[in-house]
């Protein structure tokens, strides 16, 4: 028996419901297996508990999540907390501290939902956005001064560096290689950005070279929109920089059909400390409670969370429960139907156990 030790924080929102949706699912996976295990404890971090105590999480917080193999994680962000102090106070510290350098995005059009897309359907778009998650444009560097006064200046500086950049890039080559089209789109804007930006294309170039099996090309990130747009097929993994992926990502979970289904795994590739699992979307204030939220995007990051830890039979499984329950069209209403959480996650279960 394979026993793994996961830290749950579903914090604010519909953080709480998916991610409570998400345990019963690896409940399941557990008990239709029967050789592996999950301890799951569960951690009150959040903007309650920053309202309780004025920070989001203990200040040994990252201590207790390093005795983790993966944590599981909601949403942050509350009507009445800056979003920035939630951001800050829990999920950019994990990120940072443990170094999760590769923020991984798949997208694809699951049976059974419908793209924005007029012609595309499963098969059309199926992608790996792999994210810069340590440095670049959230690097946290800048500053303000003369505040108030009409010289006020806000810096925001975005840090590139030949090891962050490097490291990325790596990943994504090795991740384009192991998909069957092995191919990598390297997204810059290094037209007007002429320094990080183009030190970007240089490392691409150089990496590039130790996979010469892989097919890549530069794009920059504006008439990326459009070809992800007009040409979703034309792509397969794609690399970018913090603030890009994330714009992309956004723009790739809608064409898909809803960011309610888009997961995402924060990775640390050596493995010096725990990896985080969390759904795309955020807290959603407006369906909190409703219990109408979407719980796939939760159960396929479940999905990345076991395939992280060398559970890929698992991890089929649950991913093949995921596209017959879709394919039934069993959905929540942000994707077209009338089923609530609990329902999706009933029939998730029961496609894990009849499997
Ligand atoms: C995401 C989110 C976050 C980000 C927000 C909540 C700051 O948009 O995971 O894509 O930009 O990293
Ligand atoms: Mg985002």
């Amino acid at each position: 028996m394979r026993n793994y030790k996961i830290a749950a924080i579903p914090a604010d929102g519909i953080g709480t419901e998916v991610i409570a949706a998400g345990v019963s699912v690896l409940e399941s996976l557990q008990k239709r297996l029967g050789n592996v295990s999950f301890a799951i404890e569960h951690f009150d971090w959040g903007s309650d508990y920053y309202k309780k105590h004025g920070v989001m999480m203990p200040t040994d917080g990252l201590e207790t999540l390093k005795n983790f193999d993966a944590i599981y994680f909601g949403a942050v962000g509350a009507p009445d907390v800056p979003d920035h102090i939630t951001l800050w106070g829990l999920r950019l510290p994990i990120c940072q501290g443990f170094d999760q350098y590769a923020n991984v995005r798949p997208t694809k059009i699951l049976p059974g939902i419908q793209s924005p897309l007029r012609n595309a359907g499963p098969g059309d778009l199926d992608w790996v956005i792999v994210r810069e998650n340590s440095e670049g444009e959230y690097s946290g560097h800048g500053g303000r001064a003369h505040r108030g006064l009409p010289e006020e200046v806000g810096t925001e500086v975005a840090i590139f560096t030949r090891a962050g950049v490097s490291r990325i890039m790596r990943y994504a080559f090795k991740l384009a290689q192991s998909r069957p089209r092995k191919l990598l789109t390297v997204v810059t804007k290094s037209n007007a950005q002429r320094h990080g930006m183009v030190m970007w294309d240089e490392i691409a170039a150089e990496v590039a070279k130790e996979f010469p099996d892989v097919t890549w090309d530069k794009m920059l990130v504006d008439a990326m929109t459009v070809r992800m747009t007009l040409h979703p097929q034309s792509l397969d993994t794609i690399v970018a920089t913090n603030l890009h992926a994330d714009i992309l990502s956004d723009l790739a979970g809608s064409l898909a059909g809803s960011l309610g289904v888009a997961p995402t795994a924060n990775i640390d590739p050596q493995r010096r400390f725990p990896s985080m699992f969390e759904p795309i979307h955020g807290s959603a204030f407006d369906i909190t409670g409703k219990g109408i939220a979407n719980p796939i995007a939760s159960f396929w990051t479940a999905a990345q969370m076991l395939e992280h830890l060398g559970e890929k039979e698992a991890a089929t499984l649950l991913m093949s429960a995921i596209d017959q329950v879709c394919a039934a069209g069993i959905k929540t209403p942000d994707v077209g139907g009338k089923a609530t959480t609990l329902e999706v996650t009933e029939a998730v279960i029961t496609a894990i156990i009849k499997s």
